[in-house]
């Protein structure tokens, strides 16, 4: 492993994003011994003028809940807070990032008094606008300068855009400064446990390589359900909606790992290879095969326009045109303040030819995969009722993985994407070619939703959503079955 001096800048250091996901992810990091105390500095960086520690009062609360935590905990807590300063300053101007770049270097100075790299990692918790200018700054006044060599990588977090040309004009500002190894374009559903199984349970088993495909598979659902609103975010979610927040990218990319074909190997390139491939099978999306949704009492928010149609809800049937799933439609939904909160892929297969049980069972095979809460893999399937009759029923095998494997801690999403940065590991990252196909998918229908031309009909929260949805799942052949 790589070692000398590590650092780490937080960009947006008190914003949501940072307080909620970057700093514990890092914090969890730092307690498993990934950021060695002796190695590892983090600065915050944001336009708010605090001392060091008023950026550590504000995180704290965030790191460990304080009702649970053990005293080893409450200890490790205040060693982390110790490692982290704070710089304040515009984006845009060079007077922060020179200063920042001093005590960056002056930090470096110190670790490296044993021989080492100058590693330097910046991590955009910002919104995208100000992408382009912070990565300017970055490279004006930030990069890694040691002799002994190392590397200076940027992450940002979507929204990278809002349609096509926005998406591709910030990939080539960025493309100006950095080379595409340099650049992490986080999606933090590909730093999940079961999204990051699913190489593995579709190549490594011999049960599904002749399964998967047209032949057998009749639909696939790929479905994110929230059960509350957009509280406290409306402002934001309105101006990007459930489809640019949830199914361009996190759905899109599950959609990628269920689809592709078998990529020549693990290494990042030649999966985002087959990837994009996959994206750009995709065939233009149908009017008749799209029903959106906005949840009554979505526009009381203050923060959202009296007149918004921005949907909070979303069923898209998408169609992947090549040898293998010709004909399958692939439905992906996404909602909020629904009935409950679940995110599965669902891939039911078709009925079995000339069944002879047909008049006791309905039950099609289906193999689901939750990837939260509680992750779990499970096969329904026809069994025989156990009793003197000779009749069938469906039942499961289940991999519940709280059962499995008690005890053992799943990482969170961004703590596995974050190490990734830091080992230069860019398989769970979009490339930009990605980003471009995944655009290209979704803007002319992103588009007619901002002219108006396409309404998303009203429906009440802690609901399954409008019903128009789950009558276009039975048009696009999924049959309901019995069991969970
Ligand atoms: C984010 C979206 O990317 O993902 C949020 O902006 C959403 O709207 C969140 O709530 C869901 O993430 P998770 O990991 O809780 O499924």
């Amino acid at each position: 492993p790589e070692t000398g001096s590590l650092t780490v800048v937080v960009l947006g250091a008190s914003g949501d994003l940072a307080k909620k996901k970057t700093f514990p992810a890092l914090f969890h990091l730092y307690r498993q011994g990934f950021l060695p105390p002796d190695e590892v500095h983090i600065f915050g960086y944001a336009r708010t003028k605090i001392s060091d520690n008023e950026l550590r009062n504000r995180l704290r609360g965030y790191l460990v809940s304080e009702k649970g935590a053990s005293p080893q905990q409450l200890e490790d807590v205040e060693k982390f807070l110790q490692l982290i300063k704070y710089v304040s300053g515009s984006y845009d101007s060079e007077d922060g990032f020179r200063q920042l770049d001093k005590e960056i270097s002056a930090h470096e100075y110190l670790k490296n008094s044993v021989e080492g790299l100058s590693r330097r990692l910046f991590y955009l918790a910002l919104p995208p606008s100000v992408y382009p200018s912070v990565c300017r700054m970055i490279k004006t006044c930030c990069m890694n300068k040691s002799d002994l060599g190392g590397w200076t990588r940027v992450v940002v977090e979507k929204p990278f855009g809002r349609d096509l040309q926005s998406a591709e004009e910030l990939s080539t500002e960025i493309g100006k400064l950095f080379e595409e190894p340099q650049i992490y374009r986080i999606d933090h559903y590909l730093g999940k446990e079961l999204v990051q199984n699913l190489l593995v349970l579709r190549f490594a088993n011999r049960f599904f390589l002749p399964l998967w495909n047209r032949d057998n598979i009749d639909n696939v659902q790929i479905v994110f359900r929230e059960d509350f609103g957009t509280e406290g975010r409306g402002g934001y979610f309105d101006q990007y909606g459930i489809i640019r927040d949830i199914m361009q990218n996190h759905l899109l990319q599950v959609l990628c790992l269920v689809a592709m074909e078998k990529p020549v190997s693990l290494k990042p390139e030649h999966i985002r290879d087959e990837k994009v491939k996959v994206l750009e099978s995709v065939l233009p999306i149908r009017d008749d095969e799209v029903i959106l949704g906005q949840y009554e009492g979505y526009k009381d928010d203050p923060t959202v326009p009296d007149n918004s149609n921005t949907p909070t809800f979303a069923t898209v049937i998408l169609r992947i045109h090549n040898e293998r799933w010709e004909g399958v439609p692939f439905i992906l939904k996404a909602g909020k303040a629904l009935n409950s909160r679940k995110a599965e892929i669902r891939v039911q297969f078709k009925d079995v030819p000339g069944d002879i049980f047909k008049c006791q069972t309905q039950g099609r095979n289906e193999f689901v995969i939750r990837l939260q809460p509680s992750e779990a893999i499970y096969m329904k399937l026809t069994v025989k009722q156990p009793g003197l009759e000779m009749s069938a029923v469906q039942s499961e095998l289940d991999l519940s993985y709280g059962q499995r494997y008690q005890g053992v801690i799943i990482p969170e999403a961004y703590e596995r994407l974050i190490l990734d940065t830091i080992r230069g590991d860019q398989q769970h990252f979009v490339r930009r070619d990605e980003l471009k196909a995944s655009w290209k998918i979704f803007t002319p229908l992103l588009h007619r939703i901002d002219d108006g031309e396409f309404n998303p009909i009203l429906y009440k929260p802690g609901s399954r959503g409008p019903a128009e949805a789950d009558e276009l799942l039975k048009q696009a052949g999924y049959v309901q079955t019995h069991g969970y």
